[in-house]
C-alpha cells in the first residue's frame, strides 16, 4: 500500500510539472538572494570591516542590476494562490507604487555604477542610497 500511495505521489508531481505562479515565485526569490549575495559582500566594506576594492564593488553592482531589472516581470496580473511567498497584496493594489520602488532602486544602482567610486567614502554615501531602497520596498510591499 504504501508503495502504491509513493508511485501515485511520483505520477502526480511528474504529470502536475510547477505551475507557472510558482516558477514566478522562484524567480523572484532568485532575483532577491542574488541581490542579498552582493550585499553580503559590499556591507562589510562600507563598514570598513573589508578592504576597498573599487572592481569588486562595480562587479557587486552589476550583478545586483542584472537581478533585480526584471524583477516586475516575476509578478503576474493578479496575484497568486497557494503559493509560499511573502509578496505582499500592495504589490498588486499599488502596482505603480510597486515599479516606482523597483525604478528608484534600480536608478541608485545605476547611479553607482555611472560614478565608478574610487574611494571608500564616495562608496558609502552610493551604497547607503542603494541599500535605503530595501527597506522601504519591504516596508510596503513584503509581508514578513
Ligand atoms: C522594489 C521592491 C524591493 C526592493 C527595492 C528590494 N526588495 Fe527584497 N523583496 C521584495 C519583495 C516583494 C519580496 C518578497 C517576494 C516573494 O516572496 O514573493 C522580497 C524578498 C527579499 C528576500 C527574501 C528572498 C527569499 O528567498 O524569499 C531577500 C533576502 C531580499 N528581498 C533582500 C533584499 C535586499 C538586500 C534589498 C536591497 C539591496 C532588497 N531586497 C530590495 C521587494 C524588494
Amino acid at each position: 500500500m504504501k508503495n502504491f500511495y509513493l508511485s501515485l505521489i511520483i505520477l502526480l508531481m511528474w504529470i502536475c510539472p510547477a505551475s507557472p505562479n510558482s516558477q514566478n515565485v522562484k524567480d523572484r526569490q532568485n532575483a532577491m538572494q542574488q541581490v542579498r549575495e552582493a550585499v553580503k559582500v559590499l556591507f562589510p566594506i562600507a563598514k570598513e570591516k573589508a578592504e576597498y576594492d573599487d572592481f569588486l564593488v562595480i562587479s557587486m553592482m552589476e550583478q545586483m542590476l542584472e537581478a533585480a531589472k526584471p524583477y516586475a516581470t516575476y509578478f503576474p496580473k493578479e496575484p497568486e494562490v497557494d503559493v509560499h511567498s511573502e509578496a505582499a497584496e500592495t504589490i498588486w493594489t499599488d502596482r505603480p507604487g510597486f515599479e516606482k520602488a523597483l525604478a528608484s532602486f534600480l536608478s541608485d544602482i545605476e547611479e553607482t555604477l555611472n560614478a565608478e567610486p574610487e574611494t571608500l567614502e564616495q562608496f558609502q554615501s552610493l551604497f547607503a542610497k542603494v541599500t535605503n531602497n530595501c527597506k522601504s520596498c519591504h516596508q510596503v510591499y513584503r509581508m514578513k
